[in-house]
């Protein structure tokens, strides 16, 4: 198996004086390309911090991140930016779409922002593969909560990326719709050979995961 993402003894102090907070404690984790990982914990336990950390958007006080074997913590701002754009998707639980854009204005805007143009069929397969080929033309507000969040997993798949970084992609939707979301992320890992790792609070999310990461406390406690 190759190893996409690697995590070594990353720390992470929010505050200072006597409020410090913990927030990640000599956290090692490695991940390997395809694998679709659930990470699992208390909230307050540090698993967005990680996530954070993990996707390039924030920097531990220690320790080291290496993408595809790149040290990421010690790059210049443009190879970073980069980097960004083109190997990590990211999606949340609050879906985060442009409300002035459509559905497939929405899904090429990461196209766009790396100086490409969409290929319209390619567009058009994913959407229908995530079955919203139907809001195509629509704005988030005359969408459903579902309809939102599988555009946002549109957004996140269409630079193919080596890793997702989903923070409690099921949140906001009811049963239903949180266990298609969750087997649309298993299919795309399996499918396109992506990397995904998600926070979760719930049990029967996890569960379509490969492999439950459980976080306590700012630590890995198993998995
Ligand atoms: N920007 C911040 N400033 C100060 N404290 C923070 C900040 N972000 C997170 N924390 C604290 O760090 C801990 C871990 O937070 P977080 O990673 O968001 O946990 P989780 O996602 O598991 O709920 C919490 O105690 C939280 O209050
Ligand atoms: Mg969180």
């Amino acid at each position: 198996m190759q190893t996409i993402l690697k995590a070594e003894q990353i720390s992470k102090t929010y505050g200072n004086g006597k409020a410090l907070v913990h927030a990640l404690i000599s956290c090692s984790l490695a991940f390997d390309k395809g694998e679709f990982v659930a990470i699992v914990g208390k909230s307050g336990c540090g698993k967005s911090t990680l996530l954070r950390i993990l996707g390039t958007l924030d920097v531990p006080d220690t320790g080291s991140v290496l993408l595809d074997g790149e040290d990421v913590l010690h790059l210049p701002d443009r190879r970073l930016s980069e980097i960004r754009r083109r190997k990590i998707g990211f999606i949340y639980q609050d879906y985060s779409l442009f409300p002035e854009y459509t559905a497939y204005e929405n899904i090429i805007l990461p196209l766009h922002l790396d100086g490409r143009r969409e290929e319209k069929d390619a567009v058009m397969e994913i959407m229908e593969t995530l079955g919203i080929a139907s809001c195509k033309e629509k704005f988030p507000s005359e969408m459903s909560g579902g309809e939102q969040q599988r555009t946002a997993i549109a957004r996140a798949l269409i630079l193919s990326p080596s890793v997702i970084l989903a923070d409690e992609p099921t949140g906001n939707l009811d049963a239903e719709n949180a266990k298609e979301v969750v087997c649309l992320l298993n299919r795309a890992s399996r499918q396109y050979r992506q990397t995904i790792l998600m926070v979760t609070h719930d049990r029967q999310t996890a569960d379509y995961a490969d492999r439950i990461l459980h976080m306590r406390d700012g630590k890995i406690t198993s998995g």
